[in-house]
């Protein structure tokens, strides 16, 4: 089938079969390869994108459920890679090996639009199932709360623009 949808902001048209992966659209059609194969069962997160703005696991969302979706990738998020959340995840040192770090970066991304100020426990309900064999955990809530001061809206913004 064909396919015409946005990715990073760029509208692409994909003829491929209908139940053919985004990960591997992505990476093998779009040559965007910061976002990973880790499981391939929608286990792991290592394959996070964003689809119309909330987290998706690509290994498990067929290109035939696309149409006129907009797509964001890691390589999207910033065009200088410096979004707050790519920012403070530098600050922290959070990557080990860094496999599973773009599909962090990115569920993190939508867990600071729905909560803000997240306390630990809604960290660890968004991040949960993001999977990290470095266990780098730690540093990752630590980034995530630095990200949220400087998030627009976040504490140190309020009232300064
Ligand atoms: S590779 Fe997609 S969730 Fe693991
Ligand atoms: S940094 Fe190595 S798997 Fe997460």
């Amino acid at each position: 089938m064909t396919i015409k949808f946005e990715v990073n902001g760029k509208p692409v048209e994909i003829d491929a079969p209908a139940d053919t992966p985004l990960l591997w659209v992505l990476r093998d059609d779009l040559d965007l390869t910061g976002t990973k194969f880790g499981c391939g069962i929608g286990e792991c997160g290592a394959c996070t994108v964003h689809v119309g703005g909330r987290a998706t696991r690509s290994c498990i969302t067929p290109i035939s459920s696309l149409e006129g979706a907009s797509i964001t990738t890691i390589e999207g998020l910033d065009p200088q890679g410096n979004h707050p959340v790519q920012e403070a995840w530098r600050n922290q040192q959070v990557p080990q090996c860094g496999y599973c770090q773009s599909g962090q970066i990115m569920q993190a991304v939508t867990l600071l639009n729905d909560f803000p100020n997240p306390t630990d426990a809604d960290i660890d309900g968004v991040m949960g199932g993001s999977l990290c064999r470095c266990m780098t955990y730690i540093r990752i809530r630590k980034a995530i709360k630095e990200a949220a001061v400087n998030m627009p809206g976040g504490e140190t913004s309020n009232g300064q623009n």
